[in-house]
């Protein structure tokens, strides 16, 4: 098939979360199953890599904002092994920012704009290269404009008329609601503002008018799936997501095991694999208790956590128990930037437990693997999950993980009672419920447990053994396309 994938963001070039991963991880995968693949992102210089070519093709395509008229240049880039094609939209006066959504914790006012521009640019660029895509696969808010720009602009361009949509919601707390006089911006009709479409309590709400839409909507797992369509977890959106029916599907996330993999990961001290990870997990524990400035001790079970901190990866939990699991004789290591009182609370923690507790606030991306390496637990209680990729990342790595049962990580961890253990699906520990007793619960239980070494050995091999790639899920995106373009297919002409 041929198919266009736009996301805002996408490894190397720019990543704030797991879309950045999942959007290079399954272009890479269609790619590889000889699709002809293209993926679309924003050019934010500050964001790539110095030594990631990106030159420019020598095309430039021209988009009405609102009033403005805005030209964008248009980059290729390659990436190792892959024959995927990446275009990058090139327009500093919106991508040439520190941030990409935010600065300094705040929303960049002009993000409507920012991303109604970007999802014209995308389609222009389509036109543009004549790309002449079956399908095009938009990513979250910041794209998710683009299927109803189609339908209403773009549709009787040669080459688009027979182009299906995708929808994928990585996370449905984040919707791209704007005032409505931004309708403006969008360059449509006011028709569209509208219940039915764009308008949502007032304002415009680009996510919405993606899920009306598109011709068929995913998300990232089968659990959050369903959960989306519930008053707890739909966001206001419950409604809208419940009339598309079986247009809405999850599809559990792959992982690139290109770049997460322990027996090829370059910036581990030792690779290993399942048939020798006690050994190479010991070496990359002691690294990282060395780097991280922690007494090098083996019988002191780590626990990790790589995370935006806010209120979604469950870090009231954590405020609420940390003091409780240090009574134990454990150490802890955390990583991520998020809402200030989580980011003192860890730098507290460590000044406190200099011994048992380390804090890294900032984005590194390489003490990222080697936490996920070296530790033997990882802590993911997350208030809610649409997949996460951070407890299958652990998995891979041997690293046990201690889970709240929602979204992916009910899809992909399944507790390690007696009986789940033996039969090779006990994973990592599951909190029977989401409050501070349960996560004391759990990790009261991973202590005692890790002191039986071939106990815990099982649950190490019984997460590793299971794949984690893209192989399956790519499949069954393909399937999605297949759907998606089949509603525009242009009928057969007989003679
Ligand atoms: P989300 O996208 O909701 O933040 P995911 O688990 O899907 O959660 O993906 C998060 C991704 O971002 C993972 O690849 C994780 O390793 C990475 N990540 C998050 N915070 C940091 C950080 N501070 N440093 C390095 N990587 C991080
Ligand atoms: C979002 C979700 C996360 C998911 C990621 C990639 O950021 O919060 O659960 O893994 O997108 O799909």
């Amino acid at each position: 098939m041929r198919i266009v994938v736009t996301s805002s963001e996408a490894v190397p070039f720019a990543k704030t979360g797991g879309l950045a991963d999942v959007a290079t991880g399954l272009s890479r995968a269609l790619a590889a199953a000889d699709h002809e693949v293209t993926l679309v992102v924003p050019y934010y210089p500050r964001h790539v890599p110095v030594d990631l070519p990106c030159p420019e093709i020598g095309t430039t395509v021209t988009v009405r904002v609102g009033q403005k008229v805005v030209e964008a240049g248009l980059r290729r880039a390659e990436l190792p092994d892959s024959r995927l094609r990446v275009i990058l939209v090139d327009q500093p006066m919106y991508f040439d920012r520190p941030g990409l959504y935010t600065d300094q914790g705040h929303d960049y006012q002009d993000n409507c704009e920012r991303f109604v521009f970007f999802s014209r640019a995308v389609l222009e660029a389509v036109a543009r290269l004549d790309l002449r895509p079956d399908v095009i696969h938009v990513n979250d808010w910041q794209t998710s404009l683009l299927p109803l720009l189609l339908e209403v602009d773009y549709r009787h361009q040669p080459g688009l008329q027979s182009t299906g949509t995708v929808l994928t919601i990585h996370n449905l707390a984040f919707q791209g609601r704007f005032w409505k006089w931004d309708m403006l911006l969008t360059g449509l009709d006011w028709k569209h503002f509208n219940w039915r479409q764009l308008e949502f309590w007032g304002d415009i709400n680009l996510l919405k008018s993606g899920i009306v839409t598109a011709d068929l909507i995913t998300t990232v797992s089968p659990t959050y799936a369903r959960e989306i369509c519930t008053t707890e977890f739909g966001c206001g959106l419950e409604t809208a997501l419940g009339h598309r029916g079986d247009d809405l599907v999850g599809i559990l996330n792959g992982v690139d095991t290109d770049v997460w993999n322990p027996a090829r990961d370059p910036r581990l001290a030792r690779q290993y694999d399942i048939s020798n990870v006690a050994d190479g997990k010991a070496v990359c524990k002691t690294d990282l208790q060395r780097e991280l400035g922690l007494p090098a001790r083996h019988d002191a079970p780590l626990f990790g956590m790589i995370s935006r901190m806010t209120e979604q990866k469950g870090f009231d939990l954590i405020a609420a128990t940390a003091e409780r699991h240090l009574q134990h004789d454990l150490q802890m290591v955390f990583l991520g930037t998020g809402q200030p009182h989580y980011e003192n609370l860890v730098r507290d923690l460590a000044n406190r437990y200099p011994d048992k507790v380390a804090a890294f606030v900032g984005f590194d991306e390489g003490l990222a693997h080697r936490i996920e390496a070296g530790a033997d637990c990882y802590f993911m209680p997350s208030r809610f999950e649409p997949c996460g990729l951070n407890q299958m990342y652990s998995l891979i790595y041997g690293t046990v993980p201690v889970v709240n049962a929602v979204g992916g990580l009910a899809d992909s961890v399944v507790d390690a009672t007696p009986a789940a253990i033996a039969d090779g699906s006990g994973n990592g520990f599951v909190l029977a419920e989401y409050s501070p007793e349960a996560l004391i619960t759990q990790v009261d239980r991973a202590v005692d447990l890790y002191r039986d070494s071939n106990t815990w050995q099982q649950i190490v091999r019984n997460g590793m053994g299971r794949d984690w790639s893209w192989n399956r899920s790519a499949a069954r995106y393909v399937d999605v396309y297949c759907r998606a373009h089949g509603r525009h297919a242009v009928p057969h002409q007989d003679g």
